[in-house]
């Protein structure tokens, strides 16, 4: 997208000549109920596939969701780590990733054996993982969090140290509010770290009564020019309840979408420059219409990584 444009909120995406979407989006319908299946969709998923979700959301509300849900089958549009996360939550489930490469770059940084030689530094550390981590990360740590809760979680543990694992950014974040010592992992998300306090600068020359929405995962410079620091839901739930009526949306720009649709007679504008989650842009309506045909490709965790994996998640789930 274009340096500061507004995306288009394209709210009925049916109109018009879009038959050949239109039609396979009749036939996941058809299959949905065939199999008693739910469509789970995160923020950044193209507009087409939040169309034909039951659910969009951020990593929390998709977790709470997977673990109320009655459906048999679980089409998550998404990325492998929230899906392997409903899975660790519902292994009773068929649970589809439409397209297994759809991974996460800030996910994979971390792995269990660093997290395991961070720990045996600090004996005296709770370990806390953001939810952007692989089964086996989640299985080594005390607690999961998300980037709605992490304040919430690292205040809520029963220690003063806390190795936060895997993203600087958010650790960042969390420190300059919670009075804890925080030992961060190294890691990053390379879409949020390419956003540059420049081009929020930029698109505030342009609208200079926008307020800043940004999200954890972005730099200590960006936050710190944010009036908002908010996960992906927590965005909309700010635009409503400011009283300014232009932002400037410090995120993955596939955001534009809810927050136009959610939040109508309000603007939104992304940092100049291009910041696109390629992975979350990977499912498409034919994948999701194969994988229900199918009930491939399927997420399984082993089931002793995923019992341990589950009480870090449950730990924060029971936080509220
Ligand atoms: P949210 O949980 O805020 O939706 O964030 C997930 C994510 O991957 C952000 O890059
Ligand atoms: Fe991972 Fe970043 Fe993509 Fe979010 S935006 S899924 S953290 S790579």
């Amino acid at each position: 997208m274009a340096s500061g444009e507004q995306s288009v909120g394209q709210v009925g995406l049916f109109d018009g000549e879009l038959t050949e979407e239109q039609s396979v989006a009749e036939k996941i319908e058809e299959l949905k109920l065939e199999h008693n299946a739910i469509i789970l969709a995160h923020n950044y998923q193209p507009p087409i596939i939040q169309e034909i979700a039951d659910y969009v959301g951020d990593s929390l509300g998709l977790a709470r969701k997977a673990a109320q849900t009655d459906a048999r089958v679980v089409v998550f549009c998404g990325v492998h780590f929230m899906t392997e996360t409903v899975y660790i939550l519902s292994p009773d489930k068929i649970v589809l990733l439409p397209d297994l490469s759809a991974g996460c770059p800030l996910a994979d940084m971390a792995d269990a054996e660093s997290v395991l030689r961070l720990k045996e530094e600090h004996p005296d550390a709770v370990v806390v993982s953001y939810v952007n981590t692989t089964a086996s990360v989640k299985a080594v740590s005390d607690y999961c969090c998300t980037s709605a809760n992490a304040i919430k979680v690292v205040s809520a543990v029963d220690s003063r140290k806390v190795i936060f694992v895997p993203d600087r950014n958010l650790a960042a974040y969390v420190s300059s509010v919670v009075d804890k010592e925080i030992i961060p992992f190294p890691g990053f998300c390379p879409v949020h770290e390419e956003i540059r306090a420049s081009q929020v600068q930029f698109v505030l020359e342009e609208h200079p009564h926008a307020e800043v929405i940004a999200h954890p995962e972005c730099t200590p410079e960006v936050i710190s020019m944010a009036n908002h620091v908010r996960s992906t839901s927590g965005m909309v739930e700010a635009a409503i309840s400011s009283s300014a009526d232009e932002f400037v949306v410090a995120t993955e720009e596939g955001m534009l979408y809810p927050l136009n649709k959610n939040v109508p007679g309000k603007r939104f504008f992304a940092p100049a420059g291009e910041h696109i989650c390629a992975d979350m842009k990977k499912i498409t309506l034919t994948k999701v219409l194969n994988a229900l045909r199918s009930l491939e490709p399927r997420i399984v965790v082993p089931e002793e990584i995923r019992v341990k994996a589950l009480a870090s998640v449950e730990r924060m789930l029971a936080l509220g």
